[in-house]
């Protein structure tokens, strides 16, 4: 199947990055959210993106008028009948991705696929809600999205051959690298990614170390790109914590127990670079 027109549902970090992703390959993007605000925002965003890569000498202006003329905003669900797959990157919340998925049902046509970019939802719940949960798949994008190689695709119980095959050979159009995963909390790489950052936590809470001597000790003593609590920050303190919850509820092992300080934090409101403050502060 070849995909011309790709919805994306939600603006925010992920969702714009999926878009930027998508236009900068030649696709032409409906992208969705419920606040028009978050909308104007996203474009603002994508389009500064995209002049930093011209200032950097890697595109040219062409490239990037080509490539916003590729986005076009689409407030409501129902400017996404005509795409070919439709990436949903909503707020990570159960009951509001399955019915996000009831109403998508209803808006695209049968031919499209659905896929979640879910960090933890079960995949074969959402299709179980879906008439045609075959054509439904997970496509784990990682942030910033623009920078990661990789996509995870996660084949619910439901998913068809077909489905998988296309979804696989888009996500290669988009210059990322797949790796196929069975439908399972956390997926591979939050399985053991958000557990580090977890321990990093409690090492910070047990006052072992300040949380810039974690972070180098993790640079320079693992060669991680940037430590655990910063990526926590980059990640969202919000996000790392739903992630343990589900982990830690799914598998009933107290090996996925969130510490405590991260759940402070989270109800302090430091949810890490998108409020300012997580466990460093940011301009
Ligand atoms: N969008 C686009 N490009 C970005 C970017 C963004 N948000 N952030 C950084 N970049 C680019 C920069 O422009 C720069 O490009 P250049 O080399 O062409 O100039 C390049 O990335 C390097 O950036 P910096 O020099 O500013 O900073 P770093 O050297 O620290 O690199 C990083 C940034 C690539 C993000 C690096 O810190 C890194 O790899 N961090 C780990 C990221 C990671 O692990 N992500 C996965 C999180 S888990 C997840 O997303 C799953 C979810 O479900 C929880």
């Amino acid at each position: 199947m070849n995909f011309r027109t790709i919805g994306i549902v939600g603006a925010g970090t992920m969702g714009r990055g999926i878009a930027q992703v998508c236009i900068q390959r030649g696709f032409d993007v409906a992208l969705n959210d419920v606040d028009a605000k978050a909308l104007e925002k996203a474009a603002a965003a994508i389009e500064k993106q995209l002049a930093r890569a011209v200032e950097k000498g890697r595109i040219s202006a062409e490239d990037q008028a080509a490539a916003m003329s590729r986005l076009r905003l689409a407030p409501s669900l129902e400017d996404l009948a005509e795409v070919d797959l439709c990436i949903e990157a909503a707020t990570e919340n159960p009951d509001l991705k399955l019915d996000l998925f009831r109403a998508l049902e209803g808006v695209c046509s049968k031919e499209a696929i659905i896929a979640s970019n879910t960090s933890s939802i079960s995949l074969t719940r959402i299709a179980g809600v879906c008439t045609l949960p075959e054509r439904v798949i997970g496509m784990h994008f990682f942030n910033p999205v623009p920078v990661m190689e990789l996509v995870e695709l996660i084949r619910a119980l439901q998913t068809s051959d077909a489905t998988f095959d296309a979804v696989s050979a888009f996500s290669e159009r988009l210059g990322k690298s797949v790796v196929s995963v069975k439908d399972s909390p956390g997926f591979v790489v939050n399985r053991m990614l958000v557990p580090l950052i977890n321990e990093a936590v409690f090492v910070l809470a047990e006052g072992l170390a300040e949380a810039e001597e974690i972070d180098k000790a993790m640079r320079l003593g693992a060669n991680h790109p940037i430590g655990p609590l910063a990526l926590a920050d980059l990640v969202g303190l919000d996000v790392c914590l739903y992630v343990l919850d589900v982990l830690y509820r799914e598998f009933s092992d107290s090996k996925y127990r969130a510490c405590p300080l991260l759940r402070k934090m989270v109800d302090a409101g430091r949810l890490g670079r998108k409020s300012g403050r997580g466990f460093f502060e940011y301009a």
